[in-house]
């Protein structure tokens, strides 16, 4: 009798071991380090949903925005290290890592709209980018629109020359850094959760970003003067642990792949309006003058910046910068 209650007790146990076993999920956990109502932010909640759903709740995927876990340079390592399993940084990010190539999103102007930087992000010239981290232990799953980026800051900037002196917040973009210096600013690299103060307390006297970072981040409210100049682009590479992702069961990966393909849909549809309805917000909350170039002006800042491709030709590789000239139709020199 004894050994029967024995036996009963061990069977029960190990069934409900295996069974606890079974229903275990994988855990995806994304770190980002902006506000969750921007383009990345909602986008990242929007895959969450879609892949809990997908996967029948195998994968739990677990959303930290605003830096509440990791810093910029830091996500990079702990996404290596295996602390998280998905990030989204800026393409601005990728230097450090060792791909720099990524940096030709930063060209300024490279990208007149979003259907230009379409044909880039969502075509071969995209694919053979996100390969290339593959060696560096990250597989880039796909592309996240933000936007054109305005630049601001507490002393007048309405002409190129407005620039001359100032000091500016960049990430960490060697290509941002040129951009800066063609117009005499002093660039200073610094992590994002780290901007707003720094432009309180003066640190720095202006930054750049589009305006749904400007915005979420409350920045316009350290910050006199916005110009809408749209010198730049903005945007994301949604990247995943590689042995993560490999040592997924492949029916999981398969869904996983396709609530990307839905949330990479979304971002990209509700990008444009975000940042409109953002820099409207800015403009109404009064805190800070939103300046619009007329085309001369325009005409100017790209003539200052548009040098910046040919000085960092070897940094990003010439024969990228040509492609992209290729597919967009872009002439360094047509202004
Ligand atoms: C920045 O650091 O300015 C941005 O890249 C933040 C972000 O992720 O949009």
């Amino acid at each position: 009798m004894k050994l029967k209650v024995l036996l009963t007790g061990l069977a029960a146990a190990l069934i409900s071991f295996s069974a606890s076993a079974a229903i275990e999920p994988y855990v995806i956990k994304f770190s980002h380090v902006v506000a969750t109502d921007t383009p990345k932010g909602a986008a990242a909640e929007f895959f969450k949903k879609r892949a809990e759903l997908l996967t029948k709740g195998r994968v739990k995927v677990e959303v930290y925005p605003n830096s509440t876990l990791y810093k910029d340079k830091e996500e990079m390592e702990a996404l290596q290290l295996g602390a998280v399993q998905m990030l989204a940084p800026s393409l601005a990010k990728f230097g450090p890592l060792g791909v720099k190539d990524f940096e030709v999103f930063d060209l300024p102007y490279i990208f007149d709209n979003y259907d230009e930087l379409h044909k880039v992000t969502q075509g071969p010239i995209g694919r053979s980018l996100l390969d290339k981290l593959e060696p560096k232990g990250i597989k880039g799953l796909a592309y996240w629109d933000n936007g054109f980026k305005v630049f601001s800051s507490n002393k007048p900037i309405n002409t190129v020359d407005d620039f001359r002196g100032q000091k500016m917040r960049i990430q960490s973009s060697k290509v941002l850094d040129a951009q800066m210096r063609a117009l005499g600013v002093l660039p200073q690299v610094m992590a994002f959760s780290e901007v707003y103060q720094a432009l309180q307390t003066g640190v720095v006297d202006g930054t750049e970003n589009p305006p749904s970072n400007l915005y979420t981040q409350k920045m316009h409210e350290v910050q006199k003067y916005v110009r809408v100049s749209n010198h730049g682009y903005l945007g994301y590479a949604v990247i995943v642990n590689k042995k993560f992702w490999d040592d997924l069961p492949a029916d999981l990966r398969g869904q996983l792949e396709h609530a990307m393909g839905e949330a990479t849909e979304f971002a990209n549809r509700i990008a444009r309006q975000k940042n409109e309805d953002d820099l409207e917000a800015v403009r109404k909350s009064g805190k800070s003058v939103v300046f619009v170039p007329s085309d001369a002006e325009r005409n100017a800042m790209k003539k200052a910046l548009v040098k910046v491709h040919e000085k960092m030709d070897d940094r990003v590789g010439l024969d990228l910068v040509k492609a992209i000239y290729k597919e967009t139709g872009f002439d360094p020199n047509k202004m």
